[in-house]
């Protein structure tokens, strides 16, 4: 894989951001230099997600990539463990392979198209105990948001764990522009430029619509999840996990 360059060149360059062939060549060095921790929020993923996993059920990861993830949530489960991911970009479909192949995980790990946006029931979730879906959610329309969530509560097993990461929002316009001032310097830290920063903020703006941490709970307590918490935030960035514990619900109104 390259190194992320895809905002430099020619500054006239607006067009929305695609998850295409060019981005797709050289995401992982993108989500490294995007994403604060992104490898120490991964690492929290699959400590995580391999808590909650049960023999005979399988993870997903929605909105998988090239499937870091998977091969890193993998690595912690045993040999036994069916993984799946979908994303609805073939060139990161691709890519995904390529790196699975590599790793000779072909027999634990498959990766799917599969569309967020469209219909849900093409994409097959049954029996899942740990589904993960990092800095996807931002990607799905609004309007959408509500079916997903309900839709992956009603099939995880119970006691299953959903974990969400995304970048989110404030709820003070200047708290807002101070966070995202420690963003930007943290991407200038790790080499963008000011006219890459500006154009991918460019691209983006129609493309990745955040929610505020208090409505993303409310998001997944409202679609089904009894137990909702943040274990990471950094400015914008938080990740949540939420458990499917109907057990509690039983016990409360018996
Ligand atoms: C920021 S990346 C996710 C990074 C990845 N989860 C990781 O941790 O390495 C967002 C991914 O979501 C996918 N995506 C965006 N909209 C989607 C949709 N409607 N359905 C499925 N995948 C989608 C993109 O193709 C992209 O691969």
């Amino acid at each position: 894989m390259g190194k992320d360059a895809v905002f430099r060149g020619s500054p006239e360059r607006a067009c929305d951001f695609e998850f295409n062939a060019e981005v797709a060549e050289v995401f992982d060095d993108m989500l490294v230099r995007s994403v604060p921790f992104y490898l120490e929020q991964q690492n929290m993923l699959q400590r995580i997600g391999s808590k909650f996993w049960v023999p005979g059920t399988t993870a997903c990861d929605l909105g998988c990539s090239t499937a870091t993830t998977l091969l890193g949530l993998c690595d912690m489960l045993p040999a036994s463990a069916h993984l799946i991911g979908y994303d609805n970009s073939r060139p990161m479909l691709e890519q995904a392979r390529r790196k699975i192949a590599k790793s000779k995980r072909e027999e634990q790990i498959e990766v799917r198209y599969g569309d967020l946006n469209g219909d849900l029931s093409a994409i097959a979730l049954d029996n899942a105990s740990v589904v993960t879906m990092s800095w996807t959610l931002q990607f799905v329309r609004p309007l959408r948001r509500d079916d997903l969530i309900r839709w992956i509560y009603s099939k995880l097993v119970d006691e299953g764990l959903l974990i969400v990461t995304e970048k989110i929002l404030t709820n003070n316009g200047h708290m807002n522009r101070f966070f995202v001032e420690h963003y930007y310097e943290f991407k200038r830290s790790q080499g963008y430029s000011e006219s890459e920063i500006l154009r991918k903020r460019e691209a983006l703006e129609n493309i990745l619509i955040p929610y505020r941490l208090e409505e993303n709970v409310e998001l997944f307590r409202r679609n089904g999840f009894q137990i909702v918490e943040t274990f990471f935030q950094w400015f914008n960035f938080a990740g949540f996990v939420c458990i499917k514990k109907p057990t509690l619900v039983q016990q409360a109104s018996s």
